[in-house]
Protein backbone atom coordinates (compact mmCIF):
# COMPACT_ATOMS: atom_id res chain seq x y z
CA UNK A 1 0.00 0.00 0.00
CA UNK A 2 2.85 2.16 1.10
CA UNK A 3 4.17 1.42 -2.46
CA UNK A 4 1.13 2.00 -4.70
CA UNK A 5 0.68 5.64 -2.42
CA UNK A 6 4.55 6.43 -3.09
CA UNK A 7 3.45 5.65 -7.38
CA UNK A 8 0.50 7.71 -7.13
CA UNK A 9 1.82 10.54 -5.86
CA UNK A 10 5.21 10.75 -7.93
CA UNK A 11 2.17 10.49 -10.60
CA UNK A 12 0.46 13.67 -9.15
CA UNK A 13 3.91 15.12 -8.74
CA UNK A 14 4.41 14.38 -12.71
CA UNK A 15 1.56 16.18 -13.98
CA UNK A 16 2.05 19.37 -12.49
CA UNK A 17 4.42 20.80 -14.70
CA UNK A 18 1.39 20.35 -17.43
CA UNK A 19 -1.46 21.79 -15.94
CA UNK A 20 1.04 24.68 -15.38
CA UNK A 21 1.84 24.52 -19.00
CA UNK A 22 -1.86 24.33 -20.05
CA UNK A 23 -2.76 28.16 -18.28
CA UNK A 24 -1.72 30.30 -20.88
CA UNK A 25 -4.46 28.78 -22.96
CA UNK A 26 -7.13 30.63 -21.02
CA UNK A 27 -6.99 33.86 -22.53
CA UNK A 28 -6.51 32.76 -26.18
CA UNK A 29 -10.14 31.08 -25.65
CA UNK A 30 -11.14 34.17 -24.00
CA UNK A 31 -9.57 36.78 -26.68
CA UNK A 32 -11.30 34.15 -29.87
CA UNK A 33 -14.93 34.74 -28.00
CA UNK A 34 -14.23 38.85 -27.51
CA UNK A 35 -12.27 39.09 -31.82
CA UNK A 36 -16.05 38.69 -32.94
CA UNK A 37 -17.81 41.61 -31.32
CA UNK A 38 -15.04 43.99 -30.92
CA UNK A 39 -15.49 47.03 -33.16
CA UNK A 40 -12.44 48.27 -32.27
CA UNK A 41 -8.81 47.06 -31.03
CA UNK A 42 -5.95 48.25 -29.58
CA UNK A 43 -2.87 46.50 -27.86
CA UNK A 44 -1.06 47.71 -25.13
CA UNK A 45 2.21 46.32 -23.60
CA UNK A 46 4.04 46.37 -20.68
CA UNK A 47 7.61 45.88 -19.40
CA UNK A 48 10.22 45.76 -16.50
CA UNK A 49 10.87 49.27 -16.62
CA UNK A 50 7.00 49.70 -14.98
CA UNK A 51 5.71 51.51 -18.36
CA UNK A 52 2.40 51.22 -20.67
CA UNK A 53 3.44 51.69 -23.97
CA UNK A 54 0.58 53.91 -24.57
CA UNK A 55 -0.27 57.08 -21.91
CA UNK A 56 -3.55 58.17 -24.02
CA UNK A 57 -5.92 56.07 -25.78
CA UNK A 58 -9.03 57.20 -27.77
CA UNK A 59 -11.52 55.07 -28.30
CA UNK A 60 -15.15 55.18 -30.36
CA UNK A 61 -18.10 55.84 -27.46
CA UNK A 62 -20.78 53.41 -27.52
CA UNK A 63 -18.52 50.82 -29.77
CA UNK A 64 -17.36 47.17 -28.54
CA UNK A 65 -13.62 47.94 -27.56
CA UNK A 66 -11.51 44.78 -27.65
CA UNK A 67 -7.89 45.95 -25.10
CA UNK A 68 -5.27 43.40 -25.06
CA UNK A 69 -2.72 43.80 -22.51
CA UNK A 70 0.99 42.06 -23.24
CA UNK A 71 3.26 41.77 -20.40
CA UNK A 72 6.96 42.21 -22.37
CA UNK A 73 9.13 42.01 -19.53
CA UNK A 74 11.16 39.33 -18.22
CA UNK A 75 10.63 39.61 -14.48
CA UNK A 76 8.83 37.20 -12.33
CA UNK A 77 5.05 38.09 -11.58
CA UNK A 78 5.41 38.04 -7.88
CA UNK A 79 8.16 40.88 -8.50
CA UNK A 80 6.94 42.75 -11.33
CA UNK A 81 3.78 41.69 -12.71
CA UNK A 82 1.23 44.08 -14.56
CA UNK A 83 -2.44 44.56 -14.78
CA UNK A 84 -4.60 46.96 -16.90
CA UNK A 85 -7.83 48.30 -14.50
CA UNK A 86 -9.95 51.00 -16.45
CA UNK A 87 -11.89 53.11 -13.87
CA UNK A 88 -15.51 54.85 -13.76
CA UNK A 89 -15.42 58.44 -14.51
CA UNK A 90 -15.12 60.25 -10.98
CA UNK A 91 -12.93 57.94 -9.16
CA UNK A 92 -10.33 58.71 -7.34
CA UNK A 93 -7.45 57.09 -8.76
CA UNK A 94 -4.98 56.85 -5.86
CA UNK A 95 -7.16 56.07 -3.58
CA UNK A 96 -8.44 53.00 -5.69
CA UNK A 97 -4.88 52.03 -5.81
CA UNK A 98 -4.37 52.43 -2.60
CA UNK A 99 -6.95 49.92 -0.95
CA UNK A 100 -5.75 47.88 -4.57
CA UNK A 101 -2.22 47.70 -3.45
CA UNK A 102 -3.54 45.78 0.06
CA UNK A 103 -5.76 43.19 -1.58
CA UNK A 104 -2.90 40.34 -2.03
CA UNK A 105 -5.24 37.52 -2.16
CA UNK A 106 -7.04 38.64 -4.99
CA UNK A 107 -4.09 39.41 -7.37
CA UNK A 108 -4.41 43.39 -6.11
CA UNK A 109 -8.03 43.64 -7.14
CA UNK A 110 -10.06 45.43 -4.28
CA UNK A 111 -12.91 43.14 -2.80
CA UNK A 112 -15.09 46.24 -1.43
CA UNK A 113 -18.21 46.22 -3.19
CA UNK A 114 -17.65 50.63 -3.65
CA UNK A 115 -14.37 49.73 -5.29
CA UNK A 116 -15.41 46.82 -7.56
CA UNK A 117 -17.96 49.24 -8.66
CA UNK A 118 -15.78 51.76 -9.31
CA UNK A 119 -14.02 49.28 -12.22
CA UNK A 120 -15.09 49.38 -15.72
CA UNK A 121 -13.29 46.44 -16.85
CA UNK A 122 -9.85 44.93 -15.93
CA UNK A 123 -7.37 42.18 -16.78
CA UNK A 124 -6.10 39.44 -14.99
CA UNK A 125 -2.52 40.34 -13.08
CA UNK A 126 0.56 38.89 -16.01
CA UNK A 127 3.66 37.39 -15.38
CA UNK A 128 6.47 37.41 -17.88
CA UNK A 129 5.41 37.06 -21.68
CA UNK A 130 1.67 36.70 -20.42
CA UNK A 131 -1.29 38.55 -21.97
CA UNK A 132 -5.10 38.78 -21.56
CA UNK A 133 -7.71 40.43 -23.57
CA UNK A 134 -11.03 41.92 -21.96
CA UNK A 135 -13.71 43.82 -24.26
CA UNK A 136 -15.95 47.14 -22.87
CA UNK A 137 -17.59 49.82 -24.36
CA UNK A 138 -18.46 53.63 -22.81
CA UNK A 139 -21.26 54.74 -23.85
CA UNK A 140 -20.45 58.25 -22.69
CA UNK A 141 -17.86 59.87 -24.07
CA UNK A 142 -15.25 61.78 -22.37
CA UNK A 143 -12.18 60.49 -20.00
CA UNK A 144 -11.61 57.51 -18.41
CA UNK A 145 -8.33 56.87 -15.92
CA UNK A 146 -6.59 53.54 -16.32
CA UNK A 147 -3.44 52.19 -14.22
CA UNK A 148 -1.74 48.89 -12.90
CA UNK A 149 -3.19 47.72 -9.31
CA UNK A 150 0.46 46.25 -8.76
CA UNK A 151 1.55 47.74 -5.51
CA UNK A 152 4.00 50.86 -6.29
CA UNK A 153 3.18 51.01 -9.94
CA UNK A 154 0.39 53.21 -10.36
CA UNK A 155 2.40 56.83 -10.15
CA UNK A 156 4.27 55.56 -13.88
CA UNK A 157 1.66 53.06 -14.88
CA UNK A 158 -1.55 55.34 -15.80
CA UNK A 159 -2.68 56.74 -18.36
CA UNK A 160 -6.48 58.01 -19.95
CA UNK A 161 -8.82 56.52 -22.28
CA UNK A 162 -10.76 59.25 -24.14
CA UNK A 163 -13.98 57.97 -25.58
CA UNK A 164 -14.90 60.30 -28.33
CO1 LIG B 1 2.51 47.01 -13.18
Amino acid sequence: MKQLTTTLFAAALSLAPASLLAEPAAPAAAEKKAEKKADFEVTVTCNDQMQFDKKAIEVPAGKVVKLTLKNVGKVPKIAMGHNFVLLKKGTDLTAWAMKAMTAKPTDYMPTAEADKKAIIAHTKLLGPGEEDSITFTIKEAGDYEYLCSFPGHFALMKGKITAK
